[in-house]
């Protein structure tokens, strides 16, 4: 047994790649986020990818709404257990029509307790910096009592990447701007997170 108070250990963190389809851009961003993420907090955070494609839920299948806590189906069980780790989140979400991947959305659906009092930040990408998903997420992950940071990254598809042809992913190639706004957002995110688990724990969860 060791003697570390919970506020002396790690935060938790998982960066969600927010998009499943073939060809998508997420996975470079999140890998991005997750390098700068490791070496910005250090010993204050963990930080592991979930990639949503990994899970391939269904369209919401489970015959009891999530706040129930009843999970019948394999794939939420697993799902659940893998939110259930965390202490936080980044989302890396795109702009799908004015809002957020139907697939990101959908698992926040699959879930309720999990998610509970915990905090988020954000890494959005589109034409404008993706940030019509993320003002959409913010209203989705209030209503599963997620907690979300003030600091958002927002990547645009011009300036933040390489796209020669539109038909490929191309390369990520973030400007230096988007360095100190990220570690903002880590910085309240890891606050949050560290103490929304302090009144998880407290509360017994
Ligand atoms: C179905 C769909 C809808 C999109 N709608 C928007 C949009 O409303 N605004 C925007 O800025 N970009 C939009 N885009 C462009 C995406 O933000 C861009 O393709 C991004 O790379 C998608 O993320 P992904 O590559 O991880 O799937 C859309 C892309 C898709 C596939």
């Amino acid at each position: 047994m060791d003697n570390l108070s919970t506020s002396d250990q790690p935060v938790r963190l998982a960066v969600v790649v927010g998009s499943t389809r073939p060809g998508r851009r997420g996975p470079q961003v999140a890998e991005w986020l997750r390098e700068a993420a490791t070496t910005h907090l250090g010993e204050r955070a963990t930080l592991e990818v979930v990639d949503l494609a990994r899970f391939g839920l269904p369209l919401l299948d489970e015959p009891m709404p999530a706040a129930i806590g009843d999970y019948r189906n394999s794939h939420t069980k697993t799902w659940a257990a893998t939110i259930d780790q965390f202490d936080g989140f980044v989302f890396v979400a795109p702009e799908y029509n004015h809002s957020m991947p139907a697939a990101l959305k959908n698992a926040i659906d699959f879930l309720f307790a999990e998610w509970n009092n915990k905090a988020a930040g954000f890494v959005s990408y589109g034409l404008n910096g993706g940030t019509r998903a993320v003002e959409h997420l913010r209203l989705s992950l209030a209503e599963v009592q997620v907690a979300t940071v003030r600091s958002q990254v927002a990547l645009g598809l011009f300036t933040d990447f390489d796209i020669p042809d539109m038909t490929q992913p191309g390369t990520f190639a973030p400007a230096d701007h988007h360095d100190e706004v990220m570690r903002r957002m880590l910085d309240e995110l890891a606050d949050w997170a560290l103490a929304l688990r302090l009144l998880r724990e407290r509360a017994g969860r």
